[in-house]
C-alpha cells in the first residue's frame, strides 16, 4: 500500500493529525498538499501536547521524513518557529523538506486577508487572517513569490517590484499602510537563508519514494466542505483539501493512490461563516463544544457544533473516492439523551438528499433527523466494537450505511492508543500492475 491519501470528511478539525500519528509507524514519508498555516494539528503524545501547523504531524517519529508539498503555502516566519518549537522539545527536524515550488505567504498577504474580511463586515468569510486567499490568489495570477525565491535576494527583488505596488494601491484603500520592498527583502532572504537546507524537489522525493515501494501519506489540512470547488463558496478555503487535492499538491498521479482514508467526528463543528444546517445552539451543543475541546487549534475561536450531516457525508465520500473511514471522539457523545442524525434536508418543502452545490439552496435547508437512543457510560476505555455499549454501536452502523464504506477507526479518546481497531485491508492492491524500468535517473 505504498501511497494513502488522509482527507477530513467535514469542515476541517476532523482529527487528521492524530489518524496520521496512529497510521505513522507503518509510513516512510508524511506529505502536506495543500493549505498553509491556517491549519492546525494536534497530536498527544503521552503527556506532551504538540500543536502543528506546517510541520506534518509524521515529524514526531525519526524514520519519517516530513514533506511541505508544492500545493501548501508556506509563511516561513511559522515554519521557522515551528521549526524551532521542536528542536527545543528535543524533536529531530532534519527530515523536514519544503518544496521549492511552494508558494510563500507575504506579511502584505496577511494584510490584505485582514483588511479584506473587515471591509466584508458581515458577510465576511471568517477567514484565519493568515493571508492564504491572497497567497493563493497571486499564485493563480502568477505574480506570487515561490520558496526558490527566497534563495536569491535580486530575484526577490524583481518580484516584489511586480507585485508590491499594486498590493499597495489596495491597503491604501483599505486605510492600511504600505509595504516597502528592500525592507521584504532582506527579511524573505533571512528566510532563505535559514530554510535553505530543508529546500527539496518534494515531486522527486514523492516520486522516488513510491518507485521504492515506500508508503507514503498524504495528509490533507481542512476539509472537503471547505474545498474551493466542493465546499459552500464564498464560506470556503483557498485550496483543495479534496483528495485530489493530493496529486496537484503533492506530486503524484491519479493511479498511483492507493487508499483515501477519509476522518471525521461523531458530531458536526464548523469555525468561520456559512451555512450549517444542524447546528445546536443550545445546552446540549454547549456541552459537546466542552467536552470536546471544541476551540480553533490556530485562532482559539469557539468552534460552531452541530448534529452528525449524513448529507455532506454522502458527498465527500463521493468525490474523495473514499475507501475507508476513520471516525473521532465517540466518547464526547456519552451522556446525551438522544443523538440525532440528519438523514435529509428540507428545501423549499421537497425532501433533499444530495449535497446541493447551490450555496443559497443550503441557506435555505432545514435538516430531517433520524433519533438515536444515546449511552451514558463513558467509553474511553474500551478498545474492541463489541465492548461499545449497544447504542453507540447502532449510532455506528447507521454511520457507516450511509458512508457506505467500512469504518476501520473508532477513536474514544486523544491518546493514540485509545483506538478501537477494526481488521481491515485496502480495498486496491496495485501489486498486480507491472512496472517498467525507467531509462535512467534524471538530473536533479
Ligand atoms: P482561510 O483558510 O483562513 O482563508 O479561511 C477560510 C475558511 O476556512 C474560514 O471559514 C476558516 O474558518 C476555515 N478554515 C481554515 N482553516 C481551517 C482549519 O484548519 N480548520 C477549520 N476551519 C478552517
Amino acid at each position: 500500500m505504498p501511497a494513502t491519501v488522509i482527507v477530513g470528511l467535514q469542515w476541517g478539525d476532523e482529527g487528521k493529525g492524530k489518524t496520521t500519528d496512529f497510521l505513522a509507524p507503518q509510513v516512510a514519508m508524511v506529505v502536506r498538499y495543500q493549505g498553509g498555516d491556517n491549519a492546525g494539528h494536534t497530536v498527544v503524545t503521552g503527556t506532551e501536547v504538540f500543536k502543528l501547523q506546517l510541520v506534518p504531524s509524521g515529524v514526531l517519529y525519526p524514520h519519517i521524513t516530513s514533506v511541505i508539498g508544492n500545493g501548501v503555502v508556506v509563511n516561513p516566519a511559522t515554519l521557522i518557529s515551528e521549526l524551532d518549537m521542536l528542536i527545543s522539545r528535543g524533536i529531530d527536524v532534519s527530515r523536514v523538506r519544503v518544496s521549492r515550488s511552494a508558494h510563500v505567504t507575504m506579511p502584505y498577504h496577511v494584510a490584505l486577508d485582514r483588511g479584506n474580511e473587515d471591509r466584508l463586515a458581515d458577510s465576511r468569510v471568517g477567514t484565519t487572517g493568515r493571508g492564504i486567499g491572497p497567497t493563493y490568489g497571486d499564485r493563480a495570477w502568477r505574480v506570487g513569490l515561490r520558496v526558490e525565491d527566497l534563495e536569491d535576494r535580486n530575484r526577490l527583488r524583481e518580484r516584489l517590484e511586480r507585485v508590491l505596488p499594486e498590493r499597495n494601491l489596495l491597503l491604501g484603500a483599505m486605510g492600511i499602510p504600505p509595504f516597502e520592498i528592500e525592507p521584504l527583502v532582506e527579511l524573505a532572504a533571512g528566510w532563505g537563508d535559514r530554510l535553505k537546507a530543508h529546500m527539496d524537489d518534494s515531486t522527486w522525493l514523492v516520486q522516488d519514494a513510491i518507485a521504492r515501494g515506500d508508503h507514503v501519506l498524504f495528509e490533507g489540512a481542512q476539509g472537503t466542505l471547505l474545498d474551493l470547488d466542493h465546499g459552500s463558496y464564498p464560506f470556503v478555503t483557498s485550496s483543495n483539501p479534496v483528495a485530489g487535492g493530493a496529486c496537484t499538491g503533492g506530486g503524484l498521479g491519479p493511479l498511483q493512490v492507493d487508499e483515501v482514508i477519509g476522518v471525521m467526528k461523531a458530531y458536526s463543528t464548523r469555525v468561520g461563516s456559512g451555512p450549517f444546517p444542524t447546528e445546536l445552539e443550545d445546552e446540549i451543543g454547549k456541552g459537546i463544544a466542552a467536552r470536546g475541546h471544541e476551540f480553533g487549534t490556530v485562532t482559539g475561536r469557539p468552534r460552531r457544533v452541530g448534529w452528525f450531516d449524513t448529507v455532506p457525508l454522502r458527498y465527500a465520500v463521493a468525490v474523495n473516492s473514499i475507501s475507508s473511514i476513520v471516525l473521532n471522539k465517540l466518547d464526547i457523545l456519552s451522556g446525551i439523551k438522544t443523538v440525532r442524525l440528519c438523514v435529509a434536508y428540507e428545501v423549499d418543502g421537497r425532501r433533499v438528499e444530495t449535497w446541493p452545490s447551490s450555496g443559497a439552496a443550503l441557506e435555505r435547508a432545514t435538516p430531517i433527523y433520524e433519533d438515536f437512543p444515546g449511552w451514558d457510560e463513558p467509553i474511553h476505555d474500551v478498545r474492541t466494537l463489541s465492548d461499545l455499549p449497544e447504542n453507540a454501536r447502532r449510532y455506528l452502523t447507521a454511520l457507516e450505511g450511509h458512508a457506505g464504506v467500512p469504518i476501520v477507526f473508532v477513536s474514544v479518546g486523544p491518546e493514540r492508543t485509545q483506538t478501537i481497531e477494526r481488521a481491515w485491508r485496502p480495498l486496491r492492491n496495485r501489486s498486480a500492475v507491472p512496472t517498467i524500468e525507467r531509462p535512467g535517473t534524471p538530473a536533479r
